[in-house]
């Protein structure tokens, strides 16, 4: 039995203004409109510019993030970041956010575990409100993951954006209804699915790996795409069940936005009619740490959840990893 529960408090969102078509990426991919919108559902995505600060994405999406909750950054005692693009090696983005929004009290780190990491920063952050470590978490997903894919390689330029999203989790109130009812999570040790061959301790960056382009990306999509859709499908099942409700009591799901086939895929598995899967894949592509955040933001503003819904995160990713959280709204 916890001590406390959690309650989302806000949400925000940041997006470069750069817009980059389908169309545009013809102009240097051998690739169509046609085959990415029909193998992924991505119609645009945005970039930022080159030079740009990942750490200060993620604090205007918890700037925005904090107005919504009508909070301050007074009020701010813990700032998660989860990223697989970061400003430096050294140092994280939780600190450089403290810096850039002048927050007077706060403890934080990074989670850096690929696309499963923003759920797995919820699961963390709500664990501090619930042990009482926390009373206002910023749990900011930011990535530039234009810094990290092949602009040459068709088989991942298409699919990906840069992005940041905040949802602000606080302690709930006594007789409030919100709370964190369930977690799934698990991983299934890989680096060749989804890896950047080097440039971490293993494989320093040198002049001959770099020229080879090992410093990118590099994807088995059809293996990701069997796991992601297995792994979306099961831990929703697990998760109703740990909280005790069917899926179709879920208001809406927030998916890792991460294909449109392999959504649509896994949630035939489900009991649960396509219209309560929040997708905005067509407009952002894969951005990582940001896809859940923003969707949720889009969710909440567009009026689809009220006070008292059931909704779950669902993530996967590179490690192989992946994670789910089921809350009551
Ligand atoms: C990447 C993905 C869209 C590819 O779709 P797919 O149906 O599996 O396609 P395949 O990889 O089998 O490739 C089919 C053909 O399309 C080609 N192709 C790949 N990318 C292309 C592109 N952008 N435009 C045109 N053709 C492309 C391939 O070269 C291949 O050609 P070939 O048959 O002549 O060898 C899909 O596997 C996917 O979305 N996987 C998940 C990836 C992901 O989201 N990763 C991030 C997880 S966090």
């Amino acid at each position: 039995m916890s001590l406390y529960q959690v309650r989302v408090a806000g949400t925000g969102r940041f997006l470069p203004e750069r817009i980059v078509t389908n169309e545009d990426l013809t102009k240097t991919l051998d690739t169509s409109d046609e085959w990415i919108v029909k193998r992924t559902g991505i119609k645009t995505r945005h970039y930022a510019e080159p030079g740009a600060s990942n750490a200060k994405m993620g604090a205007e999406a918890a700037r925005a993030a904090l107005e919504d909750a009508k909070l301050t950054v007074d009020d701010v005692d813990l700032i998660l970041f989860a990223t697989v693009t970061p400003d430096y090696r050294l140092p994280f983005c939780a600190s450089l956010v403290q810096r850039e929004l002048n927050i007077p009290n706060a403890n934080g780190f990074d989670v850096f575990s690929g696309c499963a990491g923003y759920v797995q920063a919820t699961q963390t952050a709500s664990q501090f409100i619930r042990a009482g470590a926390a009373k206002t978490v910023l749990v900011i997903g930011s990535d530039i993951m234009t810094s990290i894919i092949d602009p040459k390689d068709r088989s991942t330029a298409v699919l990906f954006g840069d992005a940041a999203g905040c949802v602000v989790l606080t302690r709930a109130e006594e007789g409030s209804d919100s709370a964190l009812l369930a977690m799934t999570g698990g991983l299934k040790g890989d680096d060749e699915v989804l890896v950047i061959p080097t440039g971490g301790s293993k494989n320093p960056l040198t002049k001959e790996n770099y020229d080879e382009r090992g410093h990118y990306v590099v994807m088995k999509g059809r293996d990701v795409f069997r796991f992601a859709v297995d792994r979306f499908a099961t831990q929703i099942s697990e998760a109703c069940e740990q909280a005790g409700i069917k899926p179709s009591e879920l208001k809406i799901v927030v998916p890792h936005q991460v294909n449109r086939r392999i959504i649509e895929s896994a949630v035939r598995r489900c009991d649960i009619p396509l219209d309560r899967v929040i997708m905005n894949l067509d407009k952002f592509g894969n951005t990582s740490g940001a896809t859940v955040p923003m969707a949720l933001d889009e969710a909440i503003k567009n009026g689809r959840l009220d006070r008292g819904d059931y909704f779950i995160m669902v993530a996967f990713g590179s490690g192989l990893a992946w994670a789910s959280a089921l809350f009551r709204y």
